[in-house]
């Protein structure tokens, strides 16, 4: 993991604009939001999935950034005061306590298209229609059907009793879709799975993607904030719907575990190169941060 994290430390920093590059604002403002802090889950799911087909690293790297940017601008909106109104993000103050909500805004704006034009700026496959395809996959996995969707759901569920399939389809969009699409394109970088691979493979990212958000809101209620590095206890303070509102913190760490279980059963046909995926859904439901 260690190694993952630091080639993505450097990579990112090579592919953010430069803070001395105007508008030096906005740029340091992105770099802060990316660099320096977060778990890089995505950016490792991109590796380990890419293990099991022997893609490129080189491609691996740039896939895993794209993921990663997706996912660091997802955070600076959820943090604004028109969606969690967070002040503490990867230990650090949130990129609008930090700047201003107009940059935290603008940070979002110009992190996501960053994240396309890399993926258009590097060869990711062996043909243009197969790198189009996983353009696709960022696009529909990031947008209303995905996370941005889940998004909306999430703010519309506050003070709500969710049942349980409408919590899960909230959290298989919000955070899922994103943790799916890092597999699938670590998958895509190399050469092609067979079909029922490739479904296995799509099972085990969508089991990990839920395990993921189920985690989250087991930690928020039961880790504190200084392990977090953001706010402990804000599911319960602005009355969200998570599996511990509905399930209570004992079923909810259950179902994660039947979640890991599900994970690692979903790989049990493959060989020792899907060693990491496997160690990772081990780490997604067993964190404490
Ligand atoms: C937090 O994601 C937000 C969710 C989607 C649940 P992470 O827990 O991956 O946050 P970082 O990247 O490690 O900061
Ligand atoms: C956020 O879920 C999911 C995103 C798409 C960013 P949360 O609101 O629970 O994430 P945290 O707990 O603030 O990291
Ligand atoms: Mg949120
Ligand atoms: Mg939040
Ligand atoms: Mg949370």
């Amino acid at each position: 993991m260690g190694a993952v994290q630091a080639r993505m430390e450097t990579a990112l920093q090579r592919f953010l604009p430069a803070a001395e590059i105007a508008p030096e604002r906005l740029h340091r403002a992105m770099r802060y939001a990316v660099l320096g802090g977060g778990k890089r889950v995505r950016p490792l799911l991109v590796f380990a999935a890419g293990e099991l087909v022997q893609a490129d690293p080189a491609r691996l790297e740039v896939v895993a950034a794209a993921v990663e940017m997706v996912h660091a601008y997802s955070l600076v909106h959820d943090d604004l005061p028109c969606m969690d109104d967070d002040v503490l993000r990867r230990g650090k103050p949130t990129c609008h306590v930090e700047f201003d909500e107009a940059t935290a805004l603008l940070v979002g704006d110009a992190l996501q298209p960053l994240a396309y034009q890399i993926l258009t700026e590097h060869v990711l496959a062996d043909d243009p229609g197969a790198q189009l395809e996983m353009l696709r996959t960022l696009s529909v996995a990031s947008g209303s059907r995905g996370m941005a969707g889940g998004q909306a759901i999430d703010l519309a569920s506050v003070g709500k009793t969710l049942s349980l399939p409408e919590l899960e389809f909230m959290h298989i969009h919000k955070t899922g879709a994103l943790i799916r699409a890092a597999v699938i394109l670590g998958a895509r970088c190399g050469s092609r799975p067979d079909p029922g691979a490739f479904d296995r493979l799509g099972r085990y990212a969508n089991t990990v993607g839920l395990a993921f958000q189920v985690v989250d809101d087991v930690l928020d209620c039961d880790a504190s904030t200084a392990t977090l590095g953001k706010t402990a206890g804000k599911d319960a303070a602005q009355a969200k719907p998570t599996y511990v509102s509905i399930l209570g913190l004992a079923r909810a760490r259950a179902l994660a575990e039947q979640l890991r279980a599900e994970a690692q059963a979903a790989l049990s046909t493959f060989d020792a190169t899907a060693g990491r995926l496997r160690e990772l859904a081990d780490f997604i439901v067993l964190r404490k941060f």
